[in-house]
């Protein structure tokens, strides 16, 4: 089925059946992945920019290799902070891209809502690859999609979102889409990582985790993002990892089946311990590299399909 939008922003304006569509092509696209010849022709003739404003590694490469597996031609501009403060405006480099005829243009950018503001001035489908602290949306299904295949389903679990919810997109987008699946969402965080207006998130808060991974199914670690600090939110890294970093102790609370995941990059030491993040019985943050491929490549071919359908409808008007 195809997508109720034109741009993939957030998830919060996706319906739980656009949420189904993406995961289950996403299934088609991790068995294609894993063949030796990984190659479709989906988005062939059609131009994918990725414009990121803020570093990145495993998202643009992930959006890249989606891109190109699907045939489409990949261009990628890393922008980097500083060609924010040249002057150009976002609007302008927009319209700029804008006149070179993409067809999907993949952004990351450190202000909340500027993806959506570029998606206003372009006539292409817009794919928001992390925006500030508001959305992350093919995280939040990468995710979803490593959490289906690993529990069969999403809907009844419990699932704990642990560590710097207040500067976190992953977990901002995460709540929206476990909420719509409905699934049971669990916060824990020091209350200074606790973003405001929690309690209208339909989430129940923490701030011990013995007490909040209690019998939970999913266990998702996120970073500490200190980049976004501009002021002390935890007492020190040491304390910070005695009380909230994911150890052998504090997962012995969780069901004896339930997995860890982390989006990545880790700070190991600091939420997670190293060998909790690399013990393969219990850690799937490998597989969620893999999905993110697979679902960032569903994405794309339903917007595109999308676009053709759009473009049909133009030309026979
Ligand atoms: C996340 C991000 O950039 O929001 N990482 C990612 O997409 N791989 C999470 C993070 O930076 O902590």
């Amino acid at each position: 089925m195809g997508l109720s939008v034109r741009h993939l922003l957030g998830i919060e304006h996706l319906s739980p059946s656009d949420i189904t569509s993406i995961l289950d092509l996403a299934d088609t696209y991790v068995d294609l992945n894993r063949q030796a010849n990984k190659h479709s022709d989906v988005l062939a003739g059609l131009t994918q920019i990725n414009m990121f404003f803020e570093n990145s590694t495993r998202t643009q490469a992930s959006f890249e290799l989606a891109g190109m597996r699907l045939g489409a031609d990949v261009m990628n501009l890393a922008l980097g902070a500083s060609s924010i403060k040249k002057g150009e405006t976002l609007v302008d480099t927009a319209l700029t891209l804008n006149a070179m005829n993409p067809d999907l243009l993949v952004v990351r950018h450190p202000h909340s809502g500027a993806v959506e503001l570029l998606s206003e001035k372009v006539k292409c489908a817009v794919l928001n690859a992390g925006d500030g602290r508001h959305e992350h949306p093919t995280q939040a299904l990468l995710d979803a999609l490593t959490i289906r295949r690993a529990k069969g389903r999403l809907h009844r679990l419990n699932v704990a979102i642990c560590g710097d919810i207040a500067h976190s997109r992953v977990a901002r987008s995460n709540i929206f889409l476990l909420n719509k699946m409905e699934s049971r969402i669990r916060l824990i965080a020091p209350k200074t990582l606790l973003p405001s207006g929690i309690d209208q998130f339909g989430v129940e808060v923490f701030d011990d985790m013995n007490e909040g991974l209690k019998d939970v199914d999913v266990v998702m670690m996120l970073r500490l993002q200190r980049e976004r600090m501009d002021g002390a939110f935890i007492p020190s890294e040491r304390e910070y990892y005695h009380r909230w970093g994911l150890d052998a102790k504090k997962l012995a609370n969780a069901k004896p089946d339930a997995i860890v995941m982390h989006p990545g990059p880790m700070n190991r030491g600091v939420e997670i311990d190293g060998d909790i993040a690399d013990d393969v019985t219990r850690s799937v943050i490998q597989e969620q590299v893999e999905m993110g491929v697979a679902v960032r490549m569903a994405a794309m071919h339903l917007l595109a399909d999308n676009i053709r359908e759009h473009k049909q409808k133009e030309l026979m008007a």
